[in-house]
């Protein structure tokens, strides 16, 4: 083929492309979850509507291995409403724990049997299968920086948790949360992948590496 010949075949400008493959992998997120992408912290988009602000990579990994630490082998793991430390944790591709996700944006129905749907706003309103007192942790980040919101959520944790509770929420949470859940803040900073406007920071009521290191 000649110069000219080549240069008569019509070509994309190089934003253009940019824009399409762009379009093409949030197409193939949306559509097709079911393969090694489907753990990915962020192949659910961020929903501001639903005060939905994921980890960071470095964040949930850290909580993840915070979780599978605390447990013993075989144990059992709640995320309530922090999905992206569910994934982390099956990213993982250890074998050697159970863990749910309690969650109530139904898009995370796409985990299966490991979902199960929660509104907060009905705190002990969750199916059969899920026995009192059934974890061995409870990790929990609750919606909205509320007294009520956390006080619905802290029902919810006791329900769940044989002892250990690991909350992330608000600084200014801290004197409820001591209140209601006798956690104390750590000194270990969640990050997230957006800034947020209020100082996270995360909290338990037992030894934890989370208070050890920043
Ligand atoms: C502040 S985000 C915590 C997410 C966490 N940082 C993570 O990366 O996994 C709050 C979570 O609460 C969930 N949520 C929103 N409305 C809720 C409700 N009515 N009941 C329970 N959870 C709710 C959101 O979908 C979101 O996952």
């Amino acid at each position: 083929m000649s110069d000219s010949e080549d240069d008569d075949i019509p070509r994309l400008s190089y934003h253009t492309l940019a824009a399409l493959q762009e379009f093409y992998a949030e197409q193939k997120q949306q559509t097709s979850p079911g393969g090694d992408d489907k753990y990915n912290i962020g192949i659910i988009e961020e929903n501001w509507q639903l005060s939905q602000f994921w980890y960071s990579q470095d964040t949930a990994l850290r909580l993840a291995q915070e979780v599978v630490g605390a447990i013993g082998e075989g144990g059992r793991i709640a995320c309530v409403s922090a999905p992206s430390v569910y994934q982390k944790l099956r990213e993982l591709h250890r074998e050697d724990f159970t863990v749910y996700i309690f969650e109530y944006d139904k898009r995370f129905a796409m985990y299966g049997e490991e979902f199960i749907f929660y509104d907060y706003n009905n705190p002990l309103d969750l199916p059969d299968k899920v026995v009192a007192h059934s974890f061995d942790i409870v990790i929990a980040d609750p919606p909205y920086l509320s007294e009520e919101c956390l006080r619905k959520t802290s029902e919810t944790i006791k329900y769940l948790t044989r002892g250990k509770i690991l909350l992330c929420t608000g600084a200014i949470m801290e004197e409820q949360a001591a209140t209601l859940l006798g956690v104390k803040m750590c000194k270990f900073i969640p990050q997230h992948t957006r800034n947020l406007a209020n100082e996270f920071r995360c909290y338990v009521n037992y030894d934890s590496g989370l208070d050890s290191a920043t």
